[in-house]
């Protein structure tokens, strides 16, 4: 029997507005955490995932950043200028049969500092030509509302999500974009990894470390977290009483660990690690918090704010789907000193000896998709959509122009694969997958284009030289194949 996925599995791929659409300050956008994000070029393997330093910023950084309009060492300025190229690029994912394009939209373009009241007209309107480009080609669009850019006046004047003002300035976001583009996107996702707040306090919740005694940062980040789960709460009940029929998802980062050995003592520190991966998508598919986290605020001596309607609002709205991203996985033990670590997805984790690793160290696991995806739906029972997957590499432009990443072909193929597997052997409601950076965009963690994820290839490097011109991948032809086969091809070998 043939195999397939699906009929309706949603294909395509992702992308985030800052490391993309470049225009910085065009239209009346707002200058956002990510345009003063600067890029380093890091030698040290070591620092390559520490993204936690890597992105910490202070508020001599920021001064520093908005004294030059320099776009080179801050490449989140320029990204891929795709606010210039997008009806290019769309229709480059229309070649390759996308259903589904997951993307954000960044809220300085819409809000440039905010707290403002009205809206950024230009703003609205250059993501209603997005919109409506995907929809022209029947592409579903899948809109992230929070992906990484807080506007960098409400970081500066009101430090960002820990303030509980953050709450009301982002409803006003979500009802005025839900409001404009109601009846045209069905699929909405609240907060990008709402999780990274802890590891990238400053881009994911506006947060500047400094400001904060150091003993006390700990229980901000919580605090800015407990803020960002009642937003979100807040957001799906303006979404579906604006659009009932739309869905609204989580979106959180499948960090999947291993214990390194069958040791009792590295089960329970792999369950101790799992739990806190597990405790944000807990509470926002279940609308409260486990016990097992408010028992840990409770032993660190935490008090965080929350007032009844808080708890209220987050029951009355649990998430209608649960997306995460998924790229790697690593290991944990008790005690690991001694042991080999590498990179992660932003994060550092013990080495596991059956796997290869990417060019940046992150351990190749497509089996572990598979577990994910049975933990996910077991723990949940609620649909799932891989939100991000991809493999970041560095590519060759070949004498004759092409781009054979093989390689890239391997990991997608070997992850699609298992997807396959958890769906029909496992039982798993898996209804999408977007294939992160469909086309080459810059790196979240490190800034940098030479770590390039796409089936389309952009022509930029590190500093921002580059004519910008797209090229198809060898991978971007595979891809094709598999969406007009609904995965067929995938089992042609
Ligand atoms: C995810 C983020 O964590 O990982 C993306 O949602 C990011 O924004 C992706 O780009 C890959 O990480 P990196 O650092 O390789 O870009």
């Amino acid at each position: 029997m043939k195999k397939i996925f699906p009929k309706d599995f949603l294909w395509g791929g992702a992308t985030a507005a800052n490391q993309i659409e470049g225009a910085w300050k065009k239209d009346g956008k707002g200058i956002s955490a990510a345009d003063v994000h600067l890029f380093r070029d890091i030698k040290d393997k070591t620092k390559l995932n520490n993204v936690h330093e890597n992105s910490d910023v202070t508020d001599d950084m920021i001064m520093k950043a908005l004294s030059t309009d320099d776009t080179s060492y801050y490449p989140k300025r320029h990204g891929i200028d795709y606010y210039h190229h997008y009806k290019e690029d769309i229709a480059l994912f229309v070649e390759m049969g996308f259903k589904v394009y997951r993307f954000s939209i960044a809220w300085s373009r819409i809000f440039p500092n905010g707290d403002d009241v009205l809206p950024n007209e230009a703003g609205l309107e250059f993501y209603e030509k997005v919109i409506d480009e995907c929809l022209k080609y029947n592409i579903e669009p899948l809109i992230t509302l929070s992906h990484y850019e807080p506007p960098l006046t409400f970081i500066q004047k009101y430090n960002g999500w820990y303030n509980r003002k953050s709450i009301d300035f982002f409803s006003n976001y979500v009802t005025t974009v839900i409001n404009r583009y109601k009846g045209k996107v069905k699929y909405w996702v609240t907060f990008n990894e709402i999780d990274s707040i802890i590891r990238h306090p400053f881009m994911t919740g506006g947060l500047i470390e400094s400001r904060f005694a150091p003993e006390k940062f700990e229980e901000v980040m919580y605090q800015a977290m407990h803020h960002q789960f009642v937003a979100s709460a807040k957001a799906i009940e303006i979404i579906h009483k604006v659009d009932p029929s739309s869905q609204v998802g989580c979106m959180v980062t499948k960090l999947t660990y291993y214990p390194f050995s069958p040791r009792p003592e590295d089960v329970l520190e792999q369950q101790r690690r799992m739990r806190k991966v597990y405790c944000f998508s807990d509470t926002q598919v279940f609308g409260e918090y486990p016990k097992y986290l408010l028992l840990d605020y409770k032993n660190k001596g935490f008090y965080i704010k929350m007032t009844e309607d808080d708890l209220a609002t987050m029951k009355a709205n649990p998430v209608d789907f649960v997306s995460f991203s998924y790229y790697q996985t690593s290991c944990v033990a008790a005690n690991p000193d001694g042991l080999e670590t590498t990179a992660a997805n932003t994060t550092i984790g013990i080495k596991n000896p059956y796997l290869s690793s990417s060019q940046w160290g992150w351990q190749i696991d497509p089996t572990g998709l598979r577990i994910a995806l049975v933990d996910l739906y077991d723990r949940y029972r609620k649909p799932l959509f891989i939100a991000e997957n991809g493999l970041g590499a560095r590519d060759v432009v070949e004498k004759n122009g092409e781009i054979n990443d093989d390689y890239r072909i391997d990991y997608l193929k070997q992850h699609m694969k298992a997807m396959y597997q958890a769906i029909y052997e496992d039982g798993v409601d898996l209804f999408g997958y977007t294939a992160w950076g469909p086309i080459d965009l810059l790196s979240n963690s490190l800034s940098q284009m030479s770590k390039r994820y796409g089936m389309i290839y952009v022509d930029l490097d590190d500093y921002g030289n580059g004519t910008y011109k797209r090229y198809r991948k060898k991978s971007f032809y595979w891809y094709r194949d598999v969406i007009h086969s609904n995965g067929a091809s995938l089992f042609e070998d």
